[in-house]
Formats: structure tokens, C-alpha cells, sequence
């Protein structure tokens, strides 16, 4: 096999001055650039903290399967991130659950759009407004955010790093409900900011950057046992700063994304026959079909067969990912943060989860070569 179509990521754009800078979710929401999405999920938790001076112990809910940069953004503002765990084979919260854990010290709650599948944040809001909590909506997997559209969260957070929607290697955003902004603003204007050069150097490193991505370079990079690629570790956040990331840019990169056409409907239909196997297409309850989604999600009738499947794919020069693998509890450095937090449907979850790739080097031929292996693989040989 030569090369291998990589699990994530798609190019970073060219920097385009002609790229009109006007955001879809402006001016409902005020945008600040921040370092990383992890540094704008954390000034969201600044500003929920701000709001309640009055909780000395701050609890922030989340769910229990997850990017453990959301545990980093919460330690670093000092307060207590508190999992909800999932629905049953779904990617969100239980609201039952999620309702029970709500105590004097919650002051939000993190809402996340995993693999480009938006949180039900129309329900959450309802829950957030009852209960006084500021809910933040997590769209680094997602873009567009649904405060594009639907003004439901009072802050959300964007993430333009490597394996993410727009990859502008590097950089967030944090978007403040415009009726909320003042006071929240100036939480986040206190925290340093630096500024982004996009001058020579940084556009050899884009080039660099998208040459690695293509299938030869990225079977070659994915070797080099030092860079870890596709492992997922904890990270303490150290510093929360601003960054001034020039607005055309974003705009290049939306742009770019709106170009993309969206495979997702491709594989719902490719893949259809696997529901009678006993496996379950995530992928079809991403949003409308008009912008791409971020990884095709899975989930597998049991562990092995997802592992086995896995294998299968990877070997045959198609990047598919267990993604975290484990429920955060079990993410390691997370152990003693949720020391005897029980999350049985997020374990399950994170056993179960197979994503394929959905950017836009991903082509029919690939789709139809993962469907081929899915009807060989995906199912247990019958017995006897
Ligand atoms: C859901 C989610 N939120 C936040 C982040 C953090 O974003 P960044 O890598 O830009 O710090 C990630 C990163 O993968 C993520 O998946």
C-alpha cells in the first residue's frame, strides 16, 4: 500500500485580503481571537465565574466523553468540571443526568458539538436559563457554530488548530452573546495577546503543513513513533491569552470550507447496509448537508469488531480512528480529577466509536473501498 488518506484535517488556507471579514453569528455575538480553542473555552469559564462571585467552589458541567482539553480550560480557572454522562449510543448528554448534577456552585455548563454533531442546545438552554447558568457552546468540532443561526449559548468557543474545521494552524475563538458583552469582555480583554504574522515564514510552514497532510507524507509521518499521532493526553492549560489573528484570514478559511462539497450524504448511503449488522451510522445525524462535517462517526456492535474493523481500514490506506478511546475518567492524568466518577454510557461509547475521514482529499472510490471492507469485517463469523 502507498500512502494513506489521513483520519482528520483539511488544508489551511491561503491568506486572502479580498476574503470578505464578516462572520455569520455577528452581530448577535462579539468575536475575540484567543491563542487555542482550549484558551477560549477557558476565558468562557472566566466569565461564567465573573457573573457569581459569590461560589467560591465553581462546578462546570460537561459530558463524560470528550476532548480532555475541556478538563484543562476548567482546572485552569480554578474551578470543578463536573461530567454528565452520555444518552445511550448518542453523542450527548443525558438531561436527566445532567439536571441531577445542577448544585449551588454550577455556574455552566459546556455544550459540545462532537465529529460536526451539534449538542441540542435549544433543550439545554432551557434547562441553563431555569437554573441561572451560562452555557457555552463548544463548535471547535463543528463549523458552522449553531449561534450562527440559532442564538441559543451565551458564549462559544471556535478552535482553528490541526484536526479541526478551518485549520489555520492554530488560533480560536471565543464569540460573547452581544447582549451579554461588557462585563464578559472585560474579563477576557484583561488576559495578554499577542499578535499572528502570517509573513514568509508562516506561509512555508502552511505549505510544509498541507504537503504532510497528502497520503505519502502522512503514511510516512504517522510512522515516527516520537509524534504520538492520534494519541490523546491530558494537558494542563498554563496561560489563557488573546491572539490577533488577522479577520480575513478567518474569512479565507470559511470560504474555503463553503467550497468543500460534503461527502457525509455519500457515506450514510454507502454504508446503509451496516444497520443491519448491528452497527449505527452517527454520521447521519450531523446537521444540514451544506458544509462538511468533521469526521463520519460509527458506532460498532461491540468493541472488538469496532478494533478489528479499525485494523482492517488502517491497513488498507484508510485513516480511521478510535478517536479518545476512553471515557475521561480513563483518559491518563485525568484518574485522580474524577477518582470514582461512574460513566458506564460514555465507556461504552468510547469503545464502540470508529470515525472516517471527511475532508476534502476523501474521494468516492475511498468510500466505496471502506464500504467493501465494512461487509467483509463488520460482522462476527457465524458459528459452526
Ligand atoms: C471539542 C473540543 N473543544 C476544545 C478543543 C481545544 O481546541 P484547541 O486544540 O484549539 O486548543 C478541542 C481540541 O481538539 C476539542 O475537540
Amino acid at each position: 500500500m502507498l500512502g494513506k488518506i489521513r483520519p482528520v484535517g483539511s488544508r489551511v488556507p491561503a491568506m486572502d485580503n479580498s476574503a470578505a471579514p464578516t462572520y455569520a453569528w455577528e452581530p448577535g455575538y462579539q468575536t475575540v481571537f484567543m491563542a487555542s480553542g482550549t484558551a477560549a473555552l477557558s476565558a468562557a469559564v472566566a466569565i461564567a465565574r465573573s457573573r457569581k462571585p459569590e461560589v467560591h467552589q465553581p462546578e462546570i458541567l460537561m459530558p463524560a466523553y470528550g476532548c480532555p482539553d475541556l478538563v484543562a480550560a476548567v482546572l485552569a480557572q480554578g474551578s470543578t468540571p463536573v461530567l454528565v454522562d452520555l444518552e445511550p449510543g448518542l453523542p450527548w448528554m443525558d438531561h436527566q443526568q445532567f439536571r441531577q448534577q445542577i448544585n449551588n456552585n454550577t455556574v455552566a455548563a459546556i455544550g459540545v458539538g462532537l465529529l460536526g454533531i451539534p449538542e441540542r442546545l435549544s433543550a439545554l438552554s432551557v434547562i441553563c436559563r431555569d437554573n441561572d447558568l451560562l452555557l457555552i457552546e463548544d463548535s471547535a468540532q463543528c463549523f458552522p457554530p449553531v449561534c450562527a443561526t440559532q442564538p441559543f449559548a451565551d458564549c462559544a468557543v471556535l478552535s482553528f488548530g490541526r484536526g479541526k474545521p478551518i485549520n489555520l494552524m492554530g488560533g480560536g475563538a471565543l464569540l460573547v452573546k452581544s447582549d451579554l458583552a461588557g462585563q464578559p469582555l472585560d474579563v477576557v480583554g484583561a488576559c495578554p495577546s499577542s499578535r499572528m504574522n502570517t509573513g514568509v515564514l508562516w506561509r512555508l510552514k502552511r505549505r510544509i503543513v498541507n504537503l504532510l497532510l497528502m497520503r505519502v507524507p502522512f503514511c510516512v509521518l504517522e510512522k515516527l513513533p516520537f509524534l504520538n499521532i492520534g494519541e490523546t493526553h491530558f494537558k494542563p492549560l498554563d496561560s489563557v491569552s488573546r491572539l490577533d489573528l488577522p479577520r480575513p484570514l478567518l474569512g479565507a478559511g470559511i470560504r474555503a470550507l463553503g467550497r468543500r462539497s460534503s461527502i457525509q450524504a455519500l457515506y450514510s448511503q454507502q454504508l446503509a447496509f451496516a444497520e443491519t449488522m448491528g452497527w449505527s451510522l452517527l454520521g447521519r445525524r450531523a446537521g444540514g448537508e451544506a458544509m462538511p462535517i468533521l469526521r463520519y462517526g460509527l458506532l460498532a456492535p461491540t468493541e472488538g469488531l469496532r478494533d478489528r474493523v479499525a485494523r482492517a481500514l488502517n491497513r488498507r490506506g484508510i485513516g480511521a480512528s478510535t478517536f479518545y478511546r476512553r471515557s475521561l475518567p480513563r483518559i491518563a492524568g485525568l484518574e485522580d480529577v474524577f477518582a470514582g466518577v461512574d460513566c458506564p454510557r460514555a465507556d461504552e461509547f468510547a469503545a464502540r466509536l470508529l470515525t472516517l475521514p471527511c475532508h476534502e482529499d476523501v474521494t468516492p472510490a475511498d468510500i466505496a473501498l471502506i464500504a467493501s471492507i465494512l461487509r467483509d469485517q463488520g460482522s462476527d463469523p457465524p458459528v459452526g
